[in-house]
């Protein structure tokens, strides 16, 4: 078991790409820690200089209270699943499982200890004799994850590793995964595009953006308050709807509650509501544009008088009210989320 710090760290590539531009985090033992951000933020780079993959060009890495900055990937007792699954084809699952262990001289009954442990827990006992082409994309994702639970490392790295699965799969491994990982206590940083897949695993997520850390914290704190209009832009589907505040004023809309300096107001489809709550609130009145009935929810894009943007609104169940019908919504002032476009922050008021 172990806890993983990164202590301001950096990697920019030979030729120039400052791909991670001073990253610190503290992961305890036994966390699920998942990096999200768009592709192309580094979050793969950042994986790799934990596995020891990619050289670390500043800052220091610590791996259960050791700097590994400079340690080899095979001395740093961290095991890594990959998007591509990265199999032997010409090994049965068995050896493919069993590979690693051999190098490292494990004794023959320990091996088939740990390979019998990790195909029971991931269910591929009936499939040890085959070959990956003979394994459906799920089954050769479960080896790839066996081959990582059988080295018994103090942390698991994950890169995107339901990326090739489709939806439905793509879901149920998640599943798996958050619950082996439960059980395990195994420290675990796992790297995705996918905010909901982020949000459903993670202990506590970290957003990236351009080499960055924009923002840590649980799903819940992500969602309910994000502190930049990345994070309030990335997190939640469909995303938060954005509104100038001019708009609101030349409405009389603009709540005198807002901290000053707010000039965007952030609120989430889903606090758009369409009749008048009890508490203070503002409204706003449109037209409906389109509906989107999905059976336990729908979506309604709505076009506010005088604004131009398309609007979101998430209500359950299915809509009653027909696409061009004037509407009115109502936001709970408490919903509301102050932005400053300038600096790009969450004002806090
Ligand atoms: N081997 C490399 N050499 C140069 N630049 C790279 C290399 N690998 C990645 N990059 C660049 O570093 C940045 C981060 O890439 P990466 O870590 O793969 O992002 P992500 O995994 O978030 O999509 C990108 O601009 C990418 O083009
Ligand atoms: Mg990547």
């Amino acid at each position: 078991m172990a806890r993983i710090v990164m202590d301001d760290l950096h990697k920019v590539y030979p030729g120039g790409v400052k791909a991670v531009t001073g990253i610190s985090l503290d992961i305890a033992d036994g966390e699920m820690i998942v990096l999200v951000g768009p592709s192309g933020c580094g979050k793969s780079t950042l994986l790799r200089m934990v596995a020891g993959l990619e050289t670390i060009t500043g800052g220091t890495l610590s791996i259960g209270d050791r700097v590994v900055n400079t340690l080899e990937p095979a001395d740093r007792d961290i095991a890594m699943v990959f998007q591509n699954y990265a199999l032997y084809p010409h090994m049965t699952v068995y050896n493919n499982l069993a590979y690693g262990l051999r190098n490292q001289g494990v004794a023959k009954p320990e091996i088939e200890r740990r390979v019998q442990e990790a195909a029971a827990m991931l269910q591929i006992g009936d499939y040890l004799q085959r070959k990956p082409r003979a394994l459906s994309g799920g089954q050769r994702q479960r080896v790839a994850m066996g081959r990582a639970l059988v080295r018994e490392p103090s942390a698991f790295l994950f890169d995107e590793p339901l990326s090739n699965l489709d939806a439905k799969l793509r879901v149920q491994m998640r599943v798996e995964i958050r619950q082996l990982q439960k059980r395990l206590g195994t420290t675990s940083l796992y790297v995705t595009h996918d905010q909901l897949e982020a949000l459903t695993l993670a202990d506590r997520l970290v957003v990236l953006n351009a080499g960055r850390i924009e923002q840590v914290g649980t799903p819940m704190e992500l969602y309910q308050r994000p502190e930049t209009l990345f994070v309030a832009g990335f997190i939640g589907s469909p995303a938060m709807n954005m509104i100038e505040m001019g708009y609101l004023r030349d409405r009389g809309a603009a709540p005198s509650t807002l901290p000053a300096g707010t000039d965007l107001v952030g609120m989430r489809p889903d606090d758009m509501l369409l009749s008048a709550p009890a508490e203070p609130h503002l409204s706003l009145s449109g037209r409906v544009m389109l509906l989107e009935p999905a059976g336990a929810e729908s979506h309604i894009y709505v076009s506010l008088d005088g604004n131009d943007q398309p609007i979101t609104v998430r209500i359950p169940g299915l809509p009653t009210m027909q696409e061009g019908a004037a509407i009115t919504l109502h936001v709970p002032l408490g919903a509301l989320h102050p932005f400053n476009t300038a600096s790009g922050r969450r004002v806090s008021g």
